[in-house]
């Protein structure tokens, strides 16, 4: 099956250009204007921007064991139509993904079930040391070096010097320090606030954990990437080790802050917590200097009923996979960034940060996981309509111009218009982890 992707605006690494892309077997075959290989399927992509599918390197998809909040089906829908053609899914599922087994079975139920791409994550315990350093068909290791959702947690310095010095696959972290965390819940215990949680994982647990994270990995000499970086301090901190650390920020800490709680309540709550608008602010720039690298969204789903307890019983966490491409597009259109960002940010440099085989790039011999974007499009974010179990978004009631409206994964469009095609599902990523990471790699 061949199709042809004609007369599109063509995000390639080299530069933006009208041209058209042919995809044979899964693979982008051919890139040039003039093309004329017959093709079972053409399409007139006049007026549109072709880019790389999105690849998600942080999400929470609840399978299995936690499937009344999102499962694969859902959440792979949600990405179809949001661009994202891979996701990185994280171990806190129940059970928890910690020994190889468990990483096999997550990639079988995957096979069976998501739309989209997929890889998964082995987490860290004080001791599968072990299962850590044998651990195949993954991306790396998360470590939980402040507890969030479920009850991995890893803050034992003996247990993490073992980890960052006895193992070799890529390693990532959510940073909050477990320490200030339990002091501070002390000093507002009580509190039915919920900015109180902004108070309890303040600037002072990020800053001082994601400093601890750095000191390891330096001193291990082990690449590491830094997850949903909430504050500006951090952003400093990540940068002056550059060619080893890598790091990340997610919409949510980029588009929301502290003062969002009145309108939002809980449905803001999240780990690590909103900042500042100036922390905001930071990030942005952050980003646009090189000195965060990825947007990833650590969708986070959980049901609204859950979200409505009074804090501090409701969860942390917002879904955002279906929204999170638009959101960027919509700040390209106001001016803020440009789309070559977005597709650098959002597709090449996971798969260079993952060591990710044939992705997050258009140019042929790669994978045909594409992205028809209409930067003109106007909608609006509504609960009703998401494809996430969960049914609900903080960004609900918001109106965005730019949007995914097809998108293909290995060459199968799985989403068109508003409409999926489940007729065949994605893939498990493969990783090539000698590569070596996004320094290494151009
Ligand atoms: O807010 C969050 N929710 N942050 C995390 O790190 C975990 C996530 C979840 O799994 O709910």
């Amino acid at each position: 099956m061949k199709t042809l992707i004609r007369n599109a605006t063509v995000v390639l690494p080299e530069g933006t250009l009208p041209t058209s892309v042919l995809i044979d077997g899964g693979q982008i075959a051919a890139i040039d204007p003039a093309i004329h290989t017959q093709a079972e399927t053409v399409v007139d992509a006049a007026g549109l921007h072709l880019i790389p599918g999105v690849i998600d390197d942080q999400v929470h998809f609840r399978e299995p064991g936690l499937t009344h909040k999102e499962d694969l089906r859902h959440a792979s829908r949600a990405c179809a139509k949001g661009g994202v053609t891979t996701f990185l899914d994280m171990p806190n599922t129940t059970p928890n993904t910690t020994t190889q087994a468990r990483l096999d079975e997550k990639l079988a139920l995957a096979a069976e079930r998501s739309l989209v791409n997929y890889g998964f994550y082995i987490g860290a315990t004080p001791d599968n040391l072990d299962d850590l350093r044998r651990a195949q068909r993954t991306p790396g290791i998360k470590i939980f070096i402040g507890s969030s959702t479920g009850d991995l947690l890893v803050d034992d310095q003996d247990a993490l010097e073992r980890i960052f010095g006895e193992t070799t696959l890529p390693l990532c972290a959510h940073c909050e320090s477990e320490t200030i965390i339990r002091a501070n819940s002390q000093r507002y215990a009580g509190t039915q606030d919920v900015a109180d949680h902004s108070r309890i994982r303040d600037h002072q647990a990020a800053v001082a954990c994601t400093r601890r994270a750095l000191d390891l990995a330096v001193r291990h000499q082990h690449r590491f990437h830094v997850l949903h970086v909430s504050t500006g301090a951090e952003t400093q901190l990540v940068a002056d080790h550059r060619g080893l650390i890598t790091a990340e920020v997610c919409p949510h800490h980029l588009f929301f802050s502290v003062d969002d709680y009145p309108r939002l309540g809980t449905l803001a709550q999240m780990n690590p917590s909103l900042k500042t608008q100036q922390d905001g602010a930071q990030l942005w720039q952050a980003l646009l200097d090189g000195r965060l690298q990825v947007v990833a969204t650590d969708h986070a789903p959980h049901t609204l009923q859950e979200k409505q307890r009074p804090y501090p019983q409701s969860p942390s966490g917002v879904p955002a996979v279906e929204n999170s491409l638009a959101l960027m597009l919509n700040q390209a259109n106001q001016g803020r960034c440009t789309i070559e960002q977005i597709v650098h940010w959002m597709c090449d440099a996971p798969a260079r940060v993952w060591d990710i085989v044939g992705k997050g790039r258009i140019a042929v011999g790669y994978d045909a996981d594409l992205v028809l974007v209409d930067m003109n499009k106007t909608a609006v974010i509504r609960n009703e309509e998401q494809q996430t179990k969960c049914g609900w978004s903080p960004w609900h009631g918001e109106t965005l111009q730019g949007w995914p409206v097809r998108t293909w994964v290995r060459g199968h469009e799985v989403f068109r218009d508003g409409r999926f095609d489940e007729s065949r599902g994605g893939a498990e990523a493969a990783y090539d982890h000698a590569r070596g990471g996004y320094w290494r790699t151009a």
